[in-house]
C-alpha cells in the first residue's frame, strides 16, 4: 500500500470511529479519539483510552500523561512526527474509569485495521489493557521495559511493553523506570526494522 493509500484508509476508520454511535460511551462523549500520526510509521504507541483533554481535543494523549509521554518519545531520539499514536478504546470512559470488555470488543476492529494498514514493525502498548491484547496472561510488572517477536494477523511485529506513563507520574521512583525503559526503545526498533527487512 502507498502511504497516500494508507492515509485514505485510516480516515476512512477515523470517519466511522466518529459516526459510530452503538456504545454509550461513543454516545456521550465530545469527540471521538481514532488516533493520529505517520500513515507510515515504523512505530505504534497504544494507549487505553481517552482521558478529558484527549475528549477535548479528538486527538490522543495530549493530557499530562500524554505530554510526559511525548516528551519520553522525543528524549528517546524518536521523531513524534514519524509515529503512530492510538488506543484501545477510541472514546472517553466517564470518570477516567477503566474501559469494559464490550468497549474493548467493539473497538478491537479498528484498532487491528489500523495496524494492518500502517504494518508498524514495532508496536509499543502503554500499561495493562493494550498490553494484554497480545499477552493477555502476563503481568506488566514482570516485562515493563521488553521486547519480543509476536506473530498477530499472521504478520511479525515486535512487540514491546512499556508501563503507561499515568504510572509514571505517581512517584519518583516509577517516573525512573519508565525513562529507563523508554531509553532502550530506539535500538529495539532499529533491529526490529532491521528483522523485518531480512
Ligand atoms: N491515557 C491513555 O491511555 N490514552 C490517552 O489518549 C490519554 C491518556
Amino acid at each position: 500500500m502507498t502511504i497516500d493509500e494508507k492515509k485514505i484508509e485510516l480516515e476512512k476508520i477515523a470517519r466511522e470511529i466518529r459516526d459510530f454511535k452503538g456504545l454509550e460511551i461513543a454516545k456521550n462523549c465530545i469527540n471521538a479519539v481514532p488516533g493520529e500520526g505517520d500513515p507510515d510509521a515504523k512505530i505504534m504507541f497504544i494507549g487505553e483510552a481517552p482521558g478529558a483533554d484527549e475528549d477535548a481535543q479528538g486527538r490522543p494523549f495530549v493530557g499530562r500523561s500524554g505530554q510526559l509521554l511525548r516528551q519520553t518519545i522525543s528524549e528517546s531520539n524518536i521523531k513524534i512526527d514519524k509515529v503512530f499514536i492510538t488506543n484501545i478504546v477510541k472514546y472517553r470512559p466517564p470518570e477516567n474509569r477503566d474501559p469494559e470488555p464490550l468497549e474493548i470488543e467493539i473497538c478491537r476492529d479498528w484498532l487491528d485495521r489500523q495496524i494492518q494498514i500502517i504494518e508498524p514493525a514495532t508496536i509499543v502498548t502503554l500499561g495493562h489493557f493494550s498490553m494484554a491484547k497480545f499477552l493477555p496472561d502476563v503481568k506488566i510488572s514482570q516485562v515493563h521495559g521488553h521486547g519480543q517477536e509476536i506473530i498477530f494477523q499472521e504478520k511479525k511485529y515486535f512487540l514491546v511493553t512499556m508501563y503507561h506513563p499515568a504510572f509514571a507520574i505517581r512517584g519518583t521512583s516509577n517516573m525512573t523506570e519508565f525513562k529507563k525503559d523508554f531509553s532502550q526503545l530506539r535500538q529495539m526498533a532499529i533491529n526490529a526494522l532491521k528483522l523485518r527487512r531480512c
